[in-house]
């Protein structure tokens, strides 16, 4: 897809490599729609990006917080032709030690938050493949956790394998609608994901613009084939 005067949806766009996302799509002449809770923070990132960039408050775990941030970006620009799915994190700890409520946390806002969003996005792109033949693009960024088991990560493991079935159901569900749908599996990344999840950082991770380009050079590919997954890796994470 050629982005230029495209619209994205970046979910988890106040931080990390929803922010790269941002950046680059913004670059390659695409309208950017941030979604996160921090409006903050995304109004930061509107004074470093311009006003290509549209900061829209949104916590993905809430059914009616994701249809009023879909309904604000269709009202304002009336087309979705990318949507990451990327807002997510990780809380990690020994299972006789994790609560309940850090489980609901993991599952609401990695999964449910992919299922609302996808679901408020999938009728417009429909809609587009009936009006020009291409419906558009879905990128679910899961994590090496949604491939291998690790311990001390149980929530965050099945809460990514999560998202990878339901990627690889929807890319086979929408793909003759038009719609691609990737997954993607990065290792460690430089972002405050590990400050979050209360855990140390591999020495050398990826850096947020590795997997931005990467994921870029997906959405951009032609229209007639689809790179359904990719996996990403620190070459050395201990050095
Ligand atoms: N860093 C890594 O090593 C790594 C590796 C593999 C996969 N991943 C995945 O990459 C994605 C992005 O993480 P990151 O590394 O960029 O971490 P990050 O810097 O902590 O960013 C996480 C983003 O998710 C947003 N978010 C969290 N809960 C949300 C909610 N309920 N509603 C809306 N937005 C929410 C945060 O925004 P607000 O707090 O403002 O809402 C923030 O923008 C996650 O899905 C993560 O699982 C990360």
């Amino acid at each position: 897809m050629d982005l230029h005067d495209r619209v994205a949806v970046v979910t988890g766009a106040s931080s990390g490599i929803g922010r790269q996302f941002s950046r680059d799509l913004i670059n390659r002449g695409a309208t950017v729609f941030g979604l996160a809770r921090r409006m903050n923070k995304l109004e930061a990132i509107r004074e470093t990006l311009g006003d290509a960039f549209h900061p829209v408050t949104c916590d993905v775990r809430e059914e009616d917080s994701v249809t009023t941030a879909f309904d604000t970006v269709l009202d304002a620009a009336g087309q979705i032709d990318v949507l990451i799915n990327n807002a997510g994190l990780g809380i990690f700890g020994s299972v006789d030690d994790y609560s309940t409520e850090d489980w609901d946390t993991l599952m609401e806002t990695n999964v449910r938050g992919v299922f609302l969003c996808t679901r408020a996005a999938v009728p417009t792109m429909k809609a587009q493949n009936e009006e020009r033949g291409f419906g558009g693009h879905i990128v679910n960024i899961a994590s090496i956790a949604g491939l291998l088991g690790n311990p001390n990560i149980g929530a965050y493991n099945a809460s990514k394998f999560g998202v990878r079935g339901f990627s690889k159901s929807m890319m086979k569900e929408l793909r003759d609608d038009g719609i691609k749908v990737t997954c993607v599996y990065p290792g460690s990344i430089e972002t405050d994901f590990f400050d979050v999840a209360g855990a140390d950082m591999t020495d050398h991770p990826m850096k947020p613009e590795d997997v931005s380009s990467t994921v870029l050079h997906v959405v951009q590919g032609p229209d007639n084939y689809l790179i359904s997954e990719v996996v990403m890796r620190p070459l050395r994470p201990r050095g």
